[in-house]
């Protein structure tokens, strides 16, 4: 078992897979520290994170442990961070709105916004892809799906930001807080004047049992959806167009059969998904994994982006095959917690990089736009921007 001391390492963030790499080799459980953190354990092998991420001894429910800070609290108090039965009962809740005739339903939404983003990108020859499509588009999506008013999305996108990859002046902002009492004003609207959005249906939504969501809950719900819905989607189609753009092969055979982009997110996905590592959970009791005893208390983390390189599961996992359709990789987590909004994220991810390729013939990096900025933390994977032109 080794110790990876983020501290030590500056060009982790930019490429942390060859590090990855060399752990995975010695073996599937290793220990990580950075800045911010204590000494959490690491898991980096497929196998052993699968495994990991459906075992209820790894719970997600921090309050037996203390607790979360108070101005957190609201949104911390969604299904992401509850067990069994609080997590069975929201997510089912959910479930019954978060339908696949919904999600389906939008697709020609998400055609008519990522078309509107192209028009607007398109004659300027060059552009940062992330301000241009990646970030407007799911956050378009997500925001008329939940029902949050156009004129709130720019504020939103800082909170999000703020919470999810903090620098350092952020995180001293408090924008949980900010967050909290928007999401309790919105939820206070909609209950005065409800529309046909996923918000007001949630609001309405009660089970045969009679049971509904508490207005707390529907703040750590809205929280959890918005903040999902974008911060995570925006990075798939960056990194994706990143994957393809550095692998120009790939990127041809793409454009010559546009009917493989379905296979080729999910190339994207596992080659280089968003979500490096699953959230924290921690064992309630010791655990072994390969020859590891995890001990009780321990904060776990499963790296993803790791497991999805794995060789044991991939091979060649390095190599970036769009026709490789990599079955069974982690990008949407596992088990209980599996990502409610996968099929949403692909349906977008799908059209965006499809119209893009189809609106962009010639597109490139473009150089002149400087270094690529990394998202800080363990958590995310991407960058800030990322300049093209075509
Ligand atoms: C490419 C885009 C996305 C990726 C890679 C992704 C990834 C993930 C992962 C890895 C988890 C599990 C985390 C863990 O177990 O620690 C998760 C959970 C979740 N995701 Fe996503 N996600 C994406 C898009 C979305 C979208 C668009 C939505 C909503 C509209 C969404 C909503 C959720 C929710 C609600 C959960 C928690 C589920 C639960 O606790 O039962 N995600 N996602």
């Amino acid at each position: 078992m080794a110790e990876l001391d983020l501290r030590d390492l500056p060009d982790f963030t930019a490429d942390p897979y060859p590090y990855y790499a060399k752990l995975r080799a010695e073996g599937p459980v290793h220990t990580v520290r950075t800045e911010h953190l204590e000494r959490l354990w690491l898991i980096v092998g497929h196998e052993e994170g699968r495994t990991a991420l459906a075992d209820q001894r790894l719970g997600k429910d921090w309050r037996p442990r203390g607790g979360w800070k108070a101005s957190e609290a609201p949104l911390n108090a969604n299904m992401l961070e509850l067990d069994a039965p609080h997590h069975t009962r929201l997510r089912r809740l959910v479930v019954r709105e978060f339908t696949a005739r919904r999600i389906e339903a939008l697709r020609p939404r998400v055609t008519e916004i990522t078309d509107r983003l192209l028009d607007a990108m398109v004659p300027q020859g060059s552009a940062d892809l992330v301000d241009a499509l990646a970030f407007p588009l799911p956050m378009t999506v997500i925001c008329e799906l939940l029902g949050v008013p156009d004129i709130d999305r720019d504020a939103f996108r800082v909170l999000s930001n703020g919470i999810v990859t903090p620098t350092p002046e952020q995180r001293d902002a408090d924008p949980a807080g900010a967050m909290s009492a928007y999401l309790v004003d919105l939820i206070a609207d909609k209950r005065r004047s409800p529309g046909d959005d996923l918000l007001s249906a949630l609001i309405r939504t009660t089970d045969e049992d009679g049971d509904s969501l508490s207005s707390a809950e529907l703040v750590g719900m809205a929280f959890l959806l918005l903040v999902a819905g974008h911060e995570t989607t925006v990075n798939l189609i960056a990194n994706g167009v990143r994957a393809l753009l550095d692998h120009p092969d790939q990127l041809a055979l793409l454009r010559a059969e546009p009917g493989l982009i379905d296979g080729a997110v999910e190339e994207m996905l596992r080659y280089d998904g968003p979500v490096e590592t699953a959230t924290f959970r921690f064992a309630r009791e010791p655990v072994t994994i390969g020859s590891t005893v995890i001990p009780r208390d321990a904060v776990v983390i499963v790296a993803l982006a790791s497991a999805d390189r794995d060789p044991d599961r991939f091979p060649a996992p390095d190599t970036f095959d769009i026709r490789r359709e990599p079955q069974g990789h982690l990008a949407f987590g596992h088990g209980a917690h599996y990502c409610l909004g996968a099929p949403l994220a692909r349906m977008e991810a799908r059209i965006a990089i499809g119209a893009l390729l189809e609106r962009c013939p010639g597109l490139a990096r473009d150089p002149s736009g400087g270094e690529l900025d990394w998202l800080p933390g363990l958590l995310m994977r991407g960058t800030r921007g990322l300049p093209v032109r075509w």
